[in-house]
């Protein structure tokens, strides 16, 4: 795992002691509530799904795992942790990948898994009111018996939660066709350090009476509250999914046909992603599976439509295709005729995440570039890693293969390097480069997967000094005493 030896665990807060145990026993009641490796023995098994991050990369130290089941409990956790000095995590589903969610030392971990009800759903507005800590997919199936669909879509629906994924401002695989939760979110119910209830909860869809503070918890990531439940609008499910899996010989063409894809089923279109060989190689050889296409091409996209009328929609994607083929910008395709193929196509780009961990680790840099440049960062980073001697077939070498895939409709790329190990030598070989590189071309060190610790000392490539004394002023403003996700964001 990466520790971080030059941060300093901060001398202001204070060590967990039995009476601070105690207090927060009185208040959750339940044993189940409280994980407390203070006053007991509690097994490092036990403890490691709340200080080891979905990577492998991260680890704190927290010995006292808290699991409030309502606003109020959170509220008077909070105050008592800020009257007390004590710092905190917010943590939902403990899948994010920038290091935001689990310690750095001994913070204590305040988990939304038991705050995981539905609270309220609209059947003619679409709007959902849920709990911090319901799960994606919970809330997506919920929705599907009703005609409706979450408005984000990403591969760890299973297990992360909707406070979570507004904490990050997570944008996911539809963020092209639905937006980002900037827009979606209607309202937030959150709870300050200071015990003090936000009730944003609004339901409404226009609501101009004021600054818009909820937004300052999308994408917070736990350093200014905790978001303790979130009302949000819901789409229409639309009754046609058709999917298309392409590939091409070049970034250029993979460029038209989005192009292309846009001119021609723009109304319909609702993913474009991006995937180059060396991810589905890898895909391949871990998983085995039949490829998609008979040949292997530099590039692949997969494309997805949602319409009204799954004939009319399939007719218009075989067309695009066809047309596309024949314009030569795509060299083969496929078009999924089920559900199961609709599946196994879209494996191929989820899988990505969890295949590229197969050997041990990951450097994961999720970037906003202008898409005209979006690739070529990843061809002159391969070249840096061979350069170095880094990468190679044995265990001798810390690179697996470096490889590009992502949301290319959201000029989204996720450049990452699958490691057999974590190697500073590596890490110094990517860093700053990645984000010099980014910055030059005016892009975002962080498109959708945040700041966290992993990027807080980066900032500066894609925000000014005027604007991160900004951030620091909000941040001064709400948690004055600094409890709330210390050593991370700015
Ligand atoms: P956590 O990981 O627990 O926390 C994330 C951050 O939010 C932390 O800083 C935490 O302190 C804070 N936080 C959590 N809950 C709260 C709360 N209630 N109040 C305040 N702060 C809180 N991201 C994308 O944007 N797009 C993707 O396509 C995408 N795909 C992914 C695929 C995989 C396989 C994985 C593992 C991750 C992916 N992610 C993606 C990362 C993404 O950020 C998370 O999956 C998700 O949004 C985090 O939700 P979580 O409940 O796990 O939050
Ligand atoms: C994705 O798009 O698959 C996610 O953001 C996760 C990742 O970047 O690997
Ligand atoms: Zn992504």
């Amino acid at each position: 795992t990466d520790t971080y030896p030059e941060i300093k665990r901060d001398e202001r807060f204070s060590h967990i002691t039995a009476e601070h145990v105690a207090f927060f026993k009185g208040i959750l009641g339940k044993e189940s509530a409280i994980l407390d490796g203070v006053t007991a023995e509690v097994s490092g098994d036990d403890m490691e799904p709340y200080n080891m991050d979905w990577m492998r990369k991260y680890q704190g130290h927290c010995k006292l795992v808290l699991k409030p089941g309502s606003t109020e409990e959170v509220s008077k956790i909070l105050k008592y942790c800020n009257d007390n000095m004590l710092a905190v995590v917010p943590q939902g589903g403990n899948t994010g990948l920038v290091g935001g969610s689990v310690p750095v030392f001994d913070e204590i971990v305040i988990n939304t898994s038991r705050m995981n009800q539905i609270r309220f759903f609209d059947d003619v507005s679409g709007v959902l009111v849920v709990d911090a800590g319901v799960v994606l997919e919970v809330a997506d199936q919920f929705l599907a018996e009703k005609g409706y669909i979450f408005p984000l879509d990403l591969g760890a629906k299973g297990s992360c939660h909707i406070g979570g994924n507004v904490a990050a401002n997570a944008g996911g695989l539809r963020l092209l066709r639905y937006g980002s939760l900037h827009g979606n979110v209607l309202g937030i119910e959150a709870v300050l350090p200071d015990g003090t209830i936000v009730d944003d909860l609004s339901r409404l869809r226009k609501n101009n009476t004021g600054y818009d503070l909820k937004q300052l918890f999308i994408g917070g990531e736990g350093t200014i509250g905790m978001v303790t439940a979130v009302s949000i609008h819901c789409p229409q499910r639309s009754k046609a999914m058709n999917v298309a899996f392409l590939g091409a010989d070049s970034f250029e063409k993979i460029q038209q046909a989005f192009r292309e894809a846009k001119i021609q089923l723009g109304e319909i279109l609702s993913a474009f992603e991006l995937m180059d060989s060396y991810s589905q190689n890898l895909v391949h050889t871990v998983r085995q599976n039949k490829r998609p296409l008979e040949g292997e091409y530099p590039f692949y996209c997969l494309i997805e439509t949602s319409g009204s009328n799954s004939e009319h929609d399939a007719e218009k994607l075989g067309n695009f295709l066809e047309d596309v083929m024949s314009k030569e910008i795509i060299a083969d395709g496929v078009l999924a005729e089920n559900e199961t193929q609709i599946k196994s196509l879209w494996a191929q780009r989820e899988g990505i995440p969890e295949c590229l961990g197969h050997w041990g680790g990951v450097y994961k840099y999720d970037l906003s570039i202008p898409l005209g440049d979006l690739y070529k960062l990843v061809d002159e980073t391969r070249k840096r890693i061979e350069d170095a001697g880094l990468k190679g077939d044995t265990d001798d070498f810390p690179v697996v293969d470096v490889v590009g895939y992502g949301h290319m409709g959201d000029q989204n790329l996720h450049l990452n390097i699958a490691v057999r190990r974590y190697d500073k030598r590596v890490e110094e070989v990517l860093e700053p480069f990645v984000y010099e590189w980014t910055g030059k071309v005016n892009g975002s060190i962080s498109a959708e997967h945040g700041l966290g610790i992993a990027k807080k000392n980066y900032i500066g490539y894609s925000r000014s000094e005027t604007m991160v004394g900004l951030m620091k002023q909000i941040k001064n403003l709400y948690d004055p005493n600094g409890i709330m996700n210390p050593y991370k964001y700015i």
